[in-house]
């Protein structure tokens, strides 16, 4: 682990357009990345550390097969206490590092009754109405219609079908957590038409759209989502599930990755 200015010079060097969050369990999804320097959250001027277990807290540059990327293992969450402003920082700080196009993955309950454990869905929209609503003051009423790239989600699509899978795309609710929802408010949700539903994601994406970044959303689906499984739902199992659908998501990550900037 380097300080924080040796990292800043290691990210000029190498100059990532991409960066990549990582949610809860998917850090084997970059088992191909080959770092170049890393530096833990803590480090970082102003940076708060994340304090859930499967989120490691670390920012790492890096290479992946061959083309530069930058890696946030882990993040911050609004249940943790912390600010949407603090949510939301990573952001802010990848484009001033000179990213343009930010991939958002995250852990999700699946509500669609194709979102098994162990599948994948990438995002086509959100809902977010159902968290505190102070972080979208922040956006002033900017640029909230359609946070996540429609070029990117296309290239994720072909992507599978060329490899003879079917990509599901789908909505995502986001909840302030850190409590699971009860069965009521998953029937509510896929009322409203929410297709899986997590804890993260939403604000960051607005905020990446807001500051002029192409954003992709995918979500490793770890469990069916309240009242639609057998068993009741634990961080553990979430973690586990995960481990299943990483080689998925890694293929997803690694396309979007050697995909050239506009
Ligand atoms: N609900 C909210 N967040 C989650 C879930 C869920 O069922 N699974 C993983 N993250």
């Amino acid at each position: 682990m380097t300080s924080y200015s040796a990292f800043a010079q290691a990210v000029a060097a190498l100059a990532p357009r991409t960066a990549i969050v990582l949610g809860s369990g998917l850090a084997g999804a970059a088992a191909a990345f080959v770092e170049h320097a890393a530096v833990s959250f803590a480090a970082i001027p102003g940076w708060a550390v994340p304090t859930v277990a499967g989120h490691g807290g670390r920012v790492v540059v890096g290479e992946w097969g061959g083309t530069p990327a930058l890696l946030f293992q882990g993040r911050l969450h609004f249940y943790e206490g912390h600010p949407w402003s603090m949510v939301t920082t990573p952001i802010r700080m990848a484009q001033q590092w000179g990213i343009t196009r930010i991939i958002l993955t995250n852990a999700a309950g699946g509500i669609h009754p194709a979102l098994t454990p162990g599948s994948v869905m990438a995002l086509r929209g959100h809902l977010a109405w159902l968290t505190p609503q102070s972080w979208r003051q922040l956006a002033r009423g900017q640029g909230l219609s359609q946070p996540y790239t429609p070029r990117l989600l296309q290239l994720l699509h072909a992507h599978e079908q060329a490899h003879g899978r079917t990509l599901f795309s789908g909505i995502y609710a986001a909840l302030t957590g850190p409590s699971y929802e009860t069965p009521a408010e998953i029937r509510a949700l896929a009322i409203c038409g929410a297709d899986a539903v997590g804890m993260s994601t939403a604000m960051e994406a607005e905020e990446a759209a807001r500051w002029g970044l192409e954003v992709a959303g995918i979500s490793c689906i770890t469990n069916k989502a309240a009242g639609l499984g057998e068993t009741t739902l634990a961080h553990a199992e979430v973690l586990i599930n995960a481990h299943r659908a990483v080689a998925r998501v890694g293929e997803l990550l690694c396309r979007l990755i050697h995909e050239p900037s506009r």
